[in-house]
């Protein structure tokens, strides 16, 4: 962390990553660390802190603890919900469990008499708020020289500060939506308590990026950057090849063979005329190889990652110089690998994290580790690309592989690519593409029975996935007509021989997730 940062504890809440994202937007840059880590931090740029909320309860035996680090810093925190009930239980109040749990909307009643510190938090924002609460516990009786901030209407302890001390907790989350002036006390934090200046914007991002590449590469390192086509790759290659000139960039284009339909062609078009120097390698035969036989994701994905890295192996093995290669990881990206060490579980390892193998001599240099993409989206408009490319849909690093459930096959990789190919075309044509944030086809390792033309059928299932999110982290189904949905159905199984059967995933993330892999 080198520059103006707000640390947030992560005590394991669904909404942790949802406050990093929204300090960001506010300007305040904002990093995430397992909030059970005992091993101090490098406080020379951390302004303030932030501790999460928590599945858990103070209660429980096994509950995390504030790291004596933290309090002993003397930097403003604010706890929030589990947060804030660990602020309280660690130095002396009592927490309580409710006998049912509050969840949803409340109104927040601020108290009239408060310190400056309270003052200075509330500052522009009003009594009377809706402020969204999701909590089990809550606080009874303040430690000392605590003082209470604002009540729910029910009476509850919903917002404390101590009285000389920058220390403030909050029981309600002002990172969902719902709490209505919630991003004001964000920012009311961030910028009136941790005295931070809110200069998280795509050009700061851009200067930041450049500083710590001038400072950490040589003139004569070389470096080599793997390029998909995506949105991260790409903004990636364009904002190096402007830093440090096209020559000194190389793009290598590896494809898979578990691409779209038409897009490695159009993938390798566009990149030359965005001005990248760019080599393609046709590896399909290798990855198909590779990948036979095997049906449990997690092996699959763990094959791609290490198949991409034999490719690139082998490729600078017949160069020479290369010192360092780039990727574009993004932060989910990281997270969801369980990448910053906290407590949060593997949920899939992505296909770029995870580190090179020590043979390959190549230092990683990773950009847009810390970013999320949206502002990945912003760097790529502020940088010009076009906006047909960053507004493009992502698309998994591990493409079709991990959207046919189960053994891979080439037959299975034509069929998933047809159905793939006229949903997208027809989200396209009908004005539903730009209103959906990611969309694909799934092939299911599923047979059943049709009837077509007269004739019975025995033939693959397929799922269609769209989705509304804004970071990949939370997800909730597309909403699209339920007539265009059968339209595209009955498009896929009149035009895609293999398939007889279409159903639409309707579940959200959490509990699901976008990819079925
Ligand atoms: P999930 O399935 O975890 O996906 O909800 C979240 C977002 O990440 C994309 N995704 C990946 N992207 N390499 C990537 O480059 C991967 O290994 C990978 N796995 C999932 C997914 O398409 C969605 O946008």
């Amino acid at each position: 962390m080198e520059k103006p940062t707000l640390l947030i504890c992560d005590y394991g809440s669904q909404y942790t990553f949802l406050i990093a994202r929204k300090l960001r937007e506010l300007g305040a840059y904002s990093e995430i660390i397992d909030g059970r880590s005992t091993t101090t931090p490098d406080l020379s740029c951390i302004h303030g802190i932030i501790l999460s909320g928590s599945p858990d309860s103070v209660k429980s035996s096994t509950a995390a603890t504030i790291p004596t680090w933290v309090l002993a810093s003397e930097k403003p925190v604010l706890g929030i919900c589990y947060g804030m009930q660990l602020l309280s239980h660690s130095l002396g109040g009592s927490v309580q469990s409710l006998e049912k749990r509050e969840y949803g909307r409340e109104l927040l009643k601020l108290s009239t008499e408060s310190s400056d510190l309270g003052k200075q938090f509330f500052s522009n924002t009003l009594s009377g708020q809706t402020v969204w609460m999701s909590h089990g516990d809550d606080v009874r009786t303040l430690p000392r020289d605590f003082e209470v901030l604002a009540h729910s209407e029910s009476g509850a302890v919903a917002a404390i500060a101590h009285r000389t001390k920058p220390w403030l907790g909050l029981q309600f989350h002002p990172e969902v939506h719902h709490s209505e002036q919630g991003l004001s006390l964000l920012r009311n934090f961030a910028e009136k308590i941790c005295k931070m200046k809110l200069t998280w914007t795509p050009k700061g991002i851009i200067e930041q990026i450049s500083e710590n590449l001038n400072r950490t590469l040589k003139k004569t390192d070389k470096l080599i950057l793997a390029i998909s086509g995506g949105v991260d790759s790409t903004v990636c290659g364009v904002l190096l090849t402007k830093l440090l000139g096209k020559d000194r960039v190389p793009c290598l284009f590896v494809d898979h063979g578990l691409l779209r339909q038409g897009e490695s062609e159009e993938t390798f078009t566009k990149l030359q005329e965005l001005g990248l120097k760019v080599q393609r390698l046709e590896k399909g035969e290798l990855f198909l190889k590779n990948l036979r036989g095997i049906a449990d994701p997690e092996e699959k994905r763990k094959i791609i990652g290490h198949t991409f890295i034999q490719v690139f192996d082998e490729y600078v093995a017949t160069q020479t110089g290369f010192t360092h290669l780039v990727q574009g990881t993004l932060y989910p990206d990281v997270i969801e690998s369980a990448g910053t060490g906290s407590k949060a579980s593997v949920i899939k390892s992505h296909h770029n994290v995870g580190g090179l193998p020590d043979h390959l001599k190549l230092t990683l240099v990773e950009p847009f580790r810390y970013l999320f993409k949206d502002e990945v989206r912003l760097l790529g408009k502020e940088l010009g690309v076009p906006a047909q490319l960053t507004l493009r849909h992502p698309f998994p690093g591990p493409g079709l592989a991990i959207r046919i459930v189960g053994e891979l096959t080439a037959e299975k990789i034509a069929i998933a690519r047809k159905a793939d190919h006229i949903f997208i075309e027809s989200l396209r044509q009908e004005n539903h593409y730009e209103k959906i944030w990611q969309a694909g086809v799934v092939l299911l390792p599923v047979k059943s029975v049709g009837v077509m033309g007269d004739e019975r059928t025995y033939e693959w299932t397929c799922a269609l996935r769209a989705v509304h999110a804004v970071d990949a982290m939370t997800a909730h189904v597309g909403e699209l007509p339920l007539s265009f949905l059968c339209k595209v159905a009955d498009q896929i199984v009149r035009n895609v021989p293999g398939i007889n059967r279409v159903l639409y995933d309707i579940t959200s993330k959490p509990p699901a997730t976008i990819e079925w892999e």
